[in-house]
């Protein structure tokens, strides 16, 4: 039986997006704005590809708990891509050329599930996993990382964030369950690691284009100070980024318990469930 603190479901966020937001909508700045979408543009495509490598071993999964957790994580993903894709649908109602971009993501993907292994593709889940867990950890922990975003897009963040640290460990034991190889799990967070940032920096970087501030030395200036001095969201996931790389790792070393039980209360959803 699964422990209520384990216990993984979708939910509706209940974004209805009525209101009129400002473009920049992450407290007014553009680069701020503009990263966080870049990630929205990549996370439809992403997560189709989660939801694939894992259902591709879905049937050999013995231990019961662990095929319910996939099933929480099949429905929580799946609901991820839908409300990012509703997301994406404003950003090209404000003129941003989002297909274009998407069509980039889209082919990286296509590329990527060319590989007949299906082990790999696991392992590159895992890896991207545990990006979006770091991640989500340090935007759910820091209010500068969540506080200045307009409402719906803050319920939006928050509670995708909430959802992806719920579900951390789900792809990972499912790599565990088949055995997995150490050095497949580590080359694959090496290609995630060098592709993804890439991916972001790129995507970033056109929006900044259409907004006509690829060249604004400011915003240059907010994505070293914001991204690396302070509050330094990329330089605070390097310690829990190295620890991938131990060959004893789990994701839930990383104690997050407190984290989801706090931020289930703030968005309105059961504690314990
Ligand atoms: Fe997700
Ligand atoms: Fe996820």
């Amino acid at each position: 039986m699964i422990s209520n603190i384990l216990k993984i479901s979708a939910r509706n966020p209940g974004l209805s997006w009525k209101k009129q937001y400002k473009r920049h909508w992450f407290g007014g700045c553009s680069l701020k704005s503009n990263w966080m979408n870049a990630l929205s543009t990549t996370f439809p495509y992403a997560e189709r590809f989660f939801i694939e490598s894992v259902k591709q071993y879905q049937s050999q999964i013995q231990d019961p708990e662990l095929a319910e957790q996939v099933k929480g994580f099949i429905g929580q993903e799946s609901a991820h891509r839908v409300e990012h894709d509703r997301f994406n649908k404003l950003l090209i109602s404000e003129g941003y050329p989002v297909k274009k971009m998407e069509a980039r993501v889209d082919k990286l993907f296509n590329w990527v599930r060319k590989n007949p292994d299906p082990e790999v593709k696991l392992a590159l889940t895992c890896a991207l996993e545990h990006f979006t867990t770091i991640l989500c950890t340090e935007v759910l922990k820091t209010p500068a990382f969540h506080e200045p975003m307009q409402d719906e897009h803050k319920r939006l963040w928050c509670w995708h964030c909430l959802e992806e640290i719920e579900h951390k460990t789900v792809a990972y034991d499912v790599y565990n369950s088949i055995k997995g190889s150490y050095r497949k799990r580590i080359i694959e967070m090496i290609h995630a690691s060098v592709v993804l940032w890439l991916v972001l920096l790129t995507t970033m970087m056109e929006y900044q284009r259409y907004d006509g501030r690829l060249f604004n030395l400011k915003d240059w200036w907010v994505l070293i100070t914001w991204g690396f001095i302070w509050p330094g969201l990329l330089t605070r996931l390097i310690p829990n980024y190295f620890r991938y790389y131990k060959k004893d790792y789990h994701p839930s070393h990383m104690h997050d318990q407190v984290l989801i039980e706090t931020w289930r209360g703030k968005l309105g959803f059961n504690k314990k469930d």
